[in-house]
Formats: structure tokens, C-alpha cells, sequence
């Protein structure tokens, strides 16, 4: 059978989509390559949310046409996912060998577009539709994929968004929100938790508007709704069905808004001791009138009121976020607000990002463009900031005893094991093959770069 190999861009929910098509693709007998040049299919699942990734996948699938080229390698090259989305046909006309272009609804079709193109029946294949119900069809796990059995999985609870942020092109390459119902993303947790998997996070792009749209019958998909309509959030409901169930040591999602983030969902982190205290909780800025500007639908006094009773629910709980610097018509003053709110809160960690325009956005057009210059100034500082706290953040964790949920041999170094803590910091120590998939302690003894070394501890109890 052919072999595939799939290079992924961006964010968990693509890594998500790609480990999807790799279990359809192995479902079918494809062996997965090590290599691209090793291959017979070739994906990459692109990016599309700064010009930066656009452009590494562009380079990267010229440089794989032109080595195959080069090699007299017949192989089948495609893009799928955001870029493919956005620029459809477009990519084909820049790049004449790429053979498939999979659009962002069209994941669970891979395999069989795949089979036309080896079979020769089609030269090329670009299909970008719309597809009803395909939310649902991202299902497939591989869980096994590195050789190990996986104790942790990412579940897609919903696709698109409906925010429409002035500098963002996702609701354009996922499209509407559309959310799976209770049900049906609660058989799939249990089958992977059947499978070995401790650990879930239910991804979306604005999960705090989960079934915003269904009525209570739709989001149980029709069957076993509960007597009395809950007053909690679909969101909360879906945390609180996963949650129960046996098994199932750890709970997390990514990525909910600001906008939507209501008290239900706080007090979920109070109630559900599976729920991990890590919450990733995107900033943007910490200027109103950029906020404004955005179009965020929250002020700088409702983010810092949501860490606030974050923080009082769980006070270890680790606050992750992320925030784009020179926005259109950012002055230093407004800048300077995001420092302080930086300051203020003090983010385990944050992701920055220099302000890319995107087609067809509205930020794009914005009058006040900030100069590419200020822009890479206001990164580096801020980025200083936010690592010094980090830092200081880390080592504060010399000394405690943790919980870790062992995930497998380190990638550098196989003597070395590797888990996660509750509020998703890396530890590494000297584990075994017994170690594989435990919940246990250790005691941290120092830390390196965004990673906190440990030994497993003596519990006395
Ligand atoms: N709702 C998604 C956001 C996806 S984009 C989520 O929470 O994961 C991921 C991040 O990329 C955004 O939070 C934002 O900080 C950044 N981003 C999006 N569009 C951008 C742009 N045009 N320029 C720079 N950064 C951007
Ligand atoms: Fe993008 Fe804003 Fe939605 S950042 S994914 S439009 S919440």
C-alpha cells in the first residue's frame, strides 16, 4: 500500500484534522512515512492566520515538488486545511504540481480523493464546497501514531466562528460555528478512554459558544434531555458529560473568549476536579479602544475580572494567553496598557504576535498602519516582560510535589521520561516503560527553558 506523510502548520485544531486524515488514510492500509522524501502522498495542512505561515507552506511544498522532481520521484502533493480553504484552485495555478487542494470541510474525503489521484482516474482535485454536518466527521483517532499508545487526545467539539474579530481570516477558512451535539462528542471521549487515553481536550475555535444555536433537544441530539432546562451554558453542560465519565483522569479545552466566559464556566473550575487549572484565555490587548477597535466584545475590566474569580476558584491555576502588537492605530499609550495589564496578571505564559493583515479582513484596510519597525519593537519588549514573569513563574515550582500524567519517552533523550503537570508545564525525569500513562507525583528539582525537571516523589500516605 502507499505510504502518506502529513506536515502540519499552526494550531491543535489542524494537528487535530491532520491526525484525523492519517487514521483514515492507515484505516484504509497506508503506512505512514517518515519523511516526505520517503513518501507516495505528500499533505501539508497549512495555516493561514499570519502571511508567515501561508508562506512556509508555500516554500516548503516547493521545495518537496522540486526535490521529487529532481528525483524522478512520482509522488501526489497536496495542501489541505485554512490555506487551502482561502486560496483554492489559486494554488494550483501558482504551484502546477500540486495534485489536491482539501478545504477546511472536506477532511473526511481525503482518502478517497487520494485514491482517484493514484489511480490516475483524476489529474487534480479542488474541492473547497461547503459540506452539511461534516463538524462531525472529524472522529477518527490514531492514537498510536509515535509507536506508543497515546494517553492524551484532542476531541473536535465544534468548527468556525461567528466572532468576525476585525484581524482575524478563520471565520473565513472554517466558516460558520456549527457544533457536534452532546451525545455524539461524549461516544467518542468514551471510546477513547476505552482505548487507554487519560487525558481529553475538547478544541474549537470559540468554545465558550458551543451549541449557542441548538435548542435543548438539538444539543442532546434528540435523546435523554434532561427533565429540567439547565440554566448553565452548553459549554458547561458538555464539560460537566465528559467530566463523568469513568476512567477519564484529566479534562481540558482550548479555546474559549473572553466575551463568553461566564460565571457557569468559572464555577465549572471550582466543581470538576478533573477539570485541569490551565486555561488559556486569548488577550489580544489591553487597551479598550483597540479591544474596541478588534471588535472583542469585552473591555480590559471583564478580562481582568475573569482571572480574578479564575484565581479565587483555583489559586494554582496556570493563565495562558494570546496577544497581537501593533493592531492598526496602536499608539505607545495603548501599548502600554497591554505592558501593564501584563504586569498585572502575570501569564504563566503568553504567545505574541506582530500584527499580520489578512485578505478581506477589516483591519486590513484600517488607516494607521503601525510600521513593521514598531511592531518588531513592541514585540521584543513585551516579549521580555512576559518571559521574565514566566520564568520567575518556573522557578517558583523548585521544591513542590506535582501531579504528572506520563505521556512517553522524551524525543531528545530516551532515558528521560516525560509528563504533563495539571497546568500543562513539561516535566522531564529518569522514568520507564512502567511510568507509560500513570497519574503520579514528583517533586521538581530545578527547571531548564519552559521545562521543569523532576523526581518521582515518596508519597507518604
Ligand atoms: N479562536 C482561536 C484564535 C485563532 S488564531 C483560538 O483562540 O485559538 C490564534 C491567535 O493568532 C489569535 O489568538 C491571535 O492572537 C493571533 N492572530 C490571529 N489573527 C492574527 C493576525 N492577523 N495577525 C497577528 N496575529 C493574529
Ligand atoms: Fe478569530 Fe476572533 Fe474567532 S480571533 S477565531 S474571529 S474569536
Amino acid at each position: 500500500m502507499p505510504s502518506v506523510y502529513i506536515k502540519t502548520y499552526g494550531c491543535q485544531m489542524n494537528e487535530r484534522d491532520s491526525e484525523a486524515v492519517a487514521a483514515q488514510l492507515v484505516a484504509k492500509g497506508y503506512t505512514l512515512a517518515k519523511s516526505e522524501a520517503a513518501a507516495d502522498v505528500v499533505l501539508l495542512n497549512t495555516c493561514s492566520v499570519r502571511d508567515f505561515a501561508e508562506q512556509k507552506a508555500v516554500n516548503k511544498m516547493r521545495n518537496v515538488v522540486g526535490t521529487a522532481r529532481s528525483e524522478k520521484r512520482d509522488q501526489i502533493v497536496g495542501f489541505m486545511g485554512c490555506m487551502a480553504q482561502s486560496r483554492g484552485r489559486e494554488l494550483i495555478d501558482k504551484l502546477p504540481d500540486v495534485d489536491l487542494v482539501l478545504g477546511t470541510q472536506k477532511f473526511h474525503r481525503a482518502a478517497e480523493y487520494i485514491e482517484e489521484l493514484l489511480a490516475g482516474r483524476r489529474d487534480k482535485i479542488v474541492d473547497t464546497e461547503a459540506e452539511a454536518k461534516s463538524e462531525a466527521a472529524i472522529r477518527e483517532h490514531l492514537l498510536n501514531g509515535s509507536a506508543k499508545t497515546s494517553v492524551s487526545a484532542f476531541v473536535s467539539i465544534m468548527q468556525g466562528c461567528n466572532q468576525h474579530c476585525t484581524f482575524c481570516i478563520v471565520p473565513s477558512t472554517r466558516g460558520e460555528e456549527r457544533s457536534r451535539t452532546i451525545p455524539d462528542i461524549v461516544s467518542e471521549c468514551r471510546e477513547l478512554v476505552s482505548r487507554g487515553v487519560k487525558e481529553i481536550t475538547l478544541l474549537g475555535q470559540i468554545v465558550t459558544s458551543y451549541g449557542k444555536r441548538f435548542s435543548a433537544a438539538e444539543l442532546f441530539g434528540g435523546t435523554s434531555v434532561p427533565a429540567s432546562r439547565s440554566d448553565k451554558s452548553a459549554f458547561v453542560q458538555l464539560l460537566e458529560a465528559v467530566h463523568e465519565m469513568d476512567g477519564l483522569g484529566r479534562l481540558r479545552f482550548t479555546s474559549p473568549h473572553p466575551r463568553g466566559y461566564g460565571d457557569d464556566l468559572v464555577e465549572a473550575y471550582a466543581r470538576l476536579p478533573k477539570l485541569c487549572e490551565s486555561a488559556h484565555i486569548p488577550l489580544q490587548s489591553g487597551s479598550d479602544r483597540i479591544l474596541k477597535l478588534m471588535h472583542r466584545g469585552y473591555t480590559r475590566e471583564k478580562f481582568l475580572g475573569i482571572i480574578r474569580k479564575l484565581r479565587q476558584a483555583r489559586p494554582n491555576i496556570g493563565i495562558y494567553t494570546d496577544i497581537i502588537v501593533g493592531f492598526p492605530g496602536e499608539t505607545d499609550a495603548d501599548f502600554e496598557q497591554t505592558m501593564s495589564l501584563c504586569r498585572e496578571v502575570e501569564f504563566d505564559n503568553a504567545y505574541i504576535f506582530k500584527y499580520s493583515p489578512r485578505r478581506d479582513t477589516p483591519a486590513a484596510d484600517m488607516p494607521d498602519q503601525v510600521p513593521q519597525k514598531v511592531r518588531e519593537e513592541r514585540n521584543h519588549r513585551l516579549l521580555e516582560l512576559v518571559n521574565e514573569i514566566a520564568a520567575r513563574k518556573y522557578d517558583a515550582f523548585i521544591g513542590k510535589q506535582v501531579q504528572i500524567l506520563v505521556e512517553g519517552p522524551s524525543k531528545k533523550n530516551a532515558a528521560r521520561y516525560t509528563g504533563r503537570t495539571r497546568c500543562n508545564r513539561i516535566v522531564l525525569f529518569d522514568g520507564s516503560a512502567r511510568h507509560h500513562g500513570q497519574l503520579m507525583d514528583v517533586k521538581i528539582e530545578r527547571t531548564g527553558s519552559f521545562t521543569l525537571y523532576g523526581d518521582p516523589a515518596v508519597v507518604n500516605l
